[in-house]
Parts: C-alpha cells; sequence; structure tokens
C-alpha cells in the first residue's frame, strides 16, 4: 500500500501519479489534500508519513510545488526517510543507499513524464542491504 499526499501545488501531479499507480495495479491511500484550493502542505505530509511509520503503508509519496516543505513535513515523523528527488539516479541511490521510504516531488520543477520515471524508480530498486548502509540509516535516529 502506497501513501498518497500533497497540497494545492502538487495536486494535479499527485492525479497523474494515482493513474499511473491504478495502470500499475498498485494499491495506495491517498491522505489529500483533495482539490486545488490553497492548504498548509504539513497537513497531508505528515498524515501520509504517519500512515508509513505506523506500518499501514509501506511507502510513500508526497508532492507539493517545489517538493520542499512536504518532504521536511514528513522527515519530522519518526522512522520517516523521505527524499526529494528531480531525477531517476538519486531515486535509485536513495533506494539502495538510504532505504527511503518516502519519495517527494515538486510538481513546479519536474514535468510529469519525468516524474513519473522518478515514481517507478523509487517503487522499483530494492534497498542494497549493505552493512555500511544500514549502519548510516541507524545513526540517523540518533539525537
Ligand atoms: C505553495 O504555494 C508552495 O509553497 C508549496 O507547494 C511548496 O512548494 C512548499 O514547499
Amino acid at each position: 500500500m502506497i501513501a498518497l499526499g500533497s497540497d494545492h501545488g502538487g495536486y494535479a501531479l499527485k492525479t497523474e501519479i494515482i493513474r499511473h499507480l491504478e495502470a500499475r495495479g498498485l494499491e495506495y491511500k491517498d491522505f489529500g489534500t483533495y482539490s486545488e484550493a490553497s492548504c498548509d502542505y504539513p497537513v497531508f505530509g505528515k498524515a501520509a508519513a504517519r500512515a508509513v511509520a505506523s506500518g499501514e503503508c509501506d511507502r510513500g509519496i508526497l508532492v507539493c510545488g517545489t517538493g520542499i516543505g512536504i518532504s521536511i513535513s514528513a522527515n519530522k515523523i519518526k522512522g520517516i526517510r523521505c527524499a526529494l528527488c528531480g531525477d531517476c539516479f538519486s531515486a535509485a541511490a536513495t533506494r539502495e543507499h538510504n532505504d527511503a521510504n518516502m519519495l517527494a516531488l515538486g510538481a513546479r520543477v519536474v514535468g510529469p513524464g519525468l516524474a513519473l520515471k522518478i515514481v517507478d524508480t523509487f517503487l522499483d530498486t530494492p534497498f542494497s542491504n549493505d552493512q555500511r548502509h544500514i549502519r548510516r540509516i541507524n545513526m540517523l535516529e540518533e539525537e
């Protein structure tokens, strides 16, 4: 199950991502927002992040105008490793190295074609399971 969240700036791209996930036969849960009316990205970034952190969802995808605000919001939730990606190399690397459990996209930064390639790369790339990466990921939760 993939948790989705966006603000108004990311709503249109999130709708395209939903169509893409449906075409791939992947299940998702949309934590809002549900229109292009102006709203506050932390509400939706944190709601989707809580669902990933609790195990209700396996991964999450977030979208706002830049991807920045909503990724910062998600990363405030313990256990979340949300990576803002604007290219496929970063999306693959953050899965392999950081075991990122959430992806953030900037709808005003990347076009829909690239965004869907980034989504696929994020969803289809496994974690490397390398000891050095596991050690570093464990260090992320330390104060
Ligand atoms: C909304 O205008 C915009 O600030 C938001 O989508 C995002 O880019 C914030 O980081």
